[in-house]
């Protein structure tokens, strides 16, 4: 009913809906002629119809093309690299704002770098509201910048973002777009979710759940379901690695090489104690989704002379955790305790512990939803915002164009009809969720 009402306000384009009651204040970095400047204004259309005929005719009664990828180009051509996604991120408010929007951004801690939320807006979207369907993805890309360039050949567009996770905002934007104009989303089940820093420390997914949480204690926002985008090659991902990262820092005692009895080389426990922890990785926790937890020694550090007993030695570790990240710790701690005991036992005289273990990070494995008619699923091995996504829903999906086999490299791509493709799939998941809540 609800619905019936307001679609008959939504004016797309430039002009902005007139329900849109309490749009805040919103200073820009870009003044309009400057987003102009910005915007791509390639007639895809007539590219694809001459180099594309087949794509073309497949798609272009049902989406407006030059919209779409116009808008993927412009995404991809401004650098947003992680800590600098101001200019990308008033690029969108402002594209979002002119599709009649409201956008609250959020900047984090002493910094001008800030997340959007967005949706429309009946007036009375407040603290305590729900919606049932959030799209999430990130606004900042790994470097270095790789400007835009599509194969006009082959229908690859490479850049940076190209897949990761610029394709994943244009999805998400025109899916929605697209089913309102087609009666089959209401504009007021929905709220996207764009975050900084997701490719650092999650620094913006951690920002906006701290600003969706109200003093006491309720939540401002809530949803049922949640669809991250990231390139997962138009399949669900059904999750992915937790991870665990310390360091290793091994207490010895110098003494001249020629006397080994006077000292205690961190060298020999630092080799001793890593090979520990790889014979008895078949203990370490795996899962039927996600199979094994796997362990990279990333660096390795000791002694300073050929001549000197080693008094220090460090190692990093990086574990990619399929299962029960508290069970993981406990193995290790175990390993790691033990080998303390026996070093005691033979260097009787030293109190300190040998082998230290310093946290570096930890995050648990997720575990998503991705049985849905008509979807693959697939596993992955890469790290995303979910785990900082801490406010519950009932569904989470990630949901993405693209590969991470090519994400991150230097020939980062998406395909013209892989774009389009995972549109269609963000449609159809969207409306499976808005049918089966
Ligand atoms: C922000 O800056 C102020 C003043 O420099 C400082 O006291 C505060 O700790 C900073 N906050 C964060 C989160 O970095
Ligand atoms: C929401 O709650 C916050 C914190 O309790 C308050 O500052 C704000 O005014 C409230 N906003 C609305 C629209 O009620
Ligand atoms: C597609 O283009 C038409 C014509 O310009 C416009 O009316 C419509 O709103 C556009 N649809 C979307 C989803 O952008
Ligand atoms: C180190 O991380 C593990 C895994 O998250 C956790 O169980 C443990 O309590 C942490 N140790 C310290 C000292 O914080």
């Amino acid at each position: 009913m609800l619905f019936e009402k307001l679609s008959c306000l939504l004016v797309f384009g430039s002009s902005v809906s007139a329900f849109v009651l309490n749009r805040p204040a919103y200073q820009s970095v870009l003044d309009d002629h400057q987003l102009i400047k910005h915007s791509a204004n390639t007639d895809f259309d007539t590219l694809f119809e001459t180099k594309f005929p087949e794509f073309y005719s497949k798609y272009h009664l049902n989406h407006n093309l030059s919209s779409i990828f116009n808008l993927h180009k412009t995404l991809v051509d401004i650098p947003s690299l992680s800590t600098h996604e101001q200019a990308v991120t008033h690029y969108v408010v402002r594209f979002l704002q002119k599709r009649g929007l409201t956008v609250e951004t959020s900047k984090l801690p002493n910094s001008t770098r800030e997340n959007i939320y967005a949706y429309y807006n009946d007036g009375v979207y407040g603290n305590n509201s729900h919606r049932k369907i959030l799209l999430t993805s990130h606004l900042d890309t790994v470097p270095p910048y790789l400007g835009y360039n599509l194969d006009e050949s082959t229908g690859v567009i490479t850049g940076r973002g190209a897949n990761d996770a610029k394709a994943s905002l244009v999805v998400q934007i025109y899916s929605v777009l697209e089913l309102i104009e087609e009666g089959k989303l209401d504009p007021l089940e929905f709220a996207f979710l764009f975050v900084v820093g997701e490719e650092i420390d999650g620094d913006g997914m951690k920002h906006a759940m701290e600003t969706f949480k109200l003093d006491n204690g309720e939540l401002k926002y809530s949803w049922d379901v949640a669809i991250f985008g990231e390139p997962t090659e138009n399949k669900l991902g059904k999750g992915h690695k937790g991870n665990y990262m310390f360091d290793l820092a091994i207490n010895g005692k110098p003494a001249h090489s020629g006397y080994p009895q006077l000292g205690v080389s961190a060298n020999e426990i630092l080799v001793s104690v890593l090979n520990q922890l790889m014979v008895n990785s078949h203990k370490y926790p795996s899962s039927d989704i996600l199979g094994e937890t796997t362990f990279n020694i990333g660096t390795m550090q000791g002694g300073i002379a050929l001549n000197v007993i080693p008094a220090d030695a460090h190692a990093r570790l990086f574990f990619r955790v399929a299962n029960d990240l508290n069970k993981l710790h406990w193995i290790v701690t175990e390993i790691i305790d033990n080998a303390n005991a026996n070093w005691a036992m033979r260097y009787p005289g030293f109190t300190s512990p040998f082998i230290e273990v310093h946290n570096l990070s930890s995050k648990e494995p997720q575990f998503l939803d991705y049985e849905v008619p008509g979807f693959e699923s697939i596993v992955l091995a890469f790290a995303t915002d979910i785990p900082d996504f801490t406010i519950p829903v009932k569904r989470r999906y990630l949901y993405g164009p693209g590969s991470i086999f090519s994400a991150h490299s230097d020939h980062e791509f998406v395909t013209i009809d892989e774009l389009i493709e995972c549109l269609e799939g963000y449609k159809k998941l969207v409306v499976f969720n808005l049918e089966n809540l």
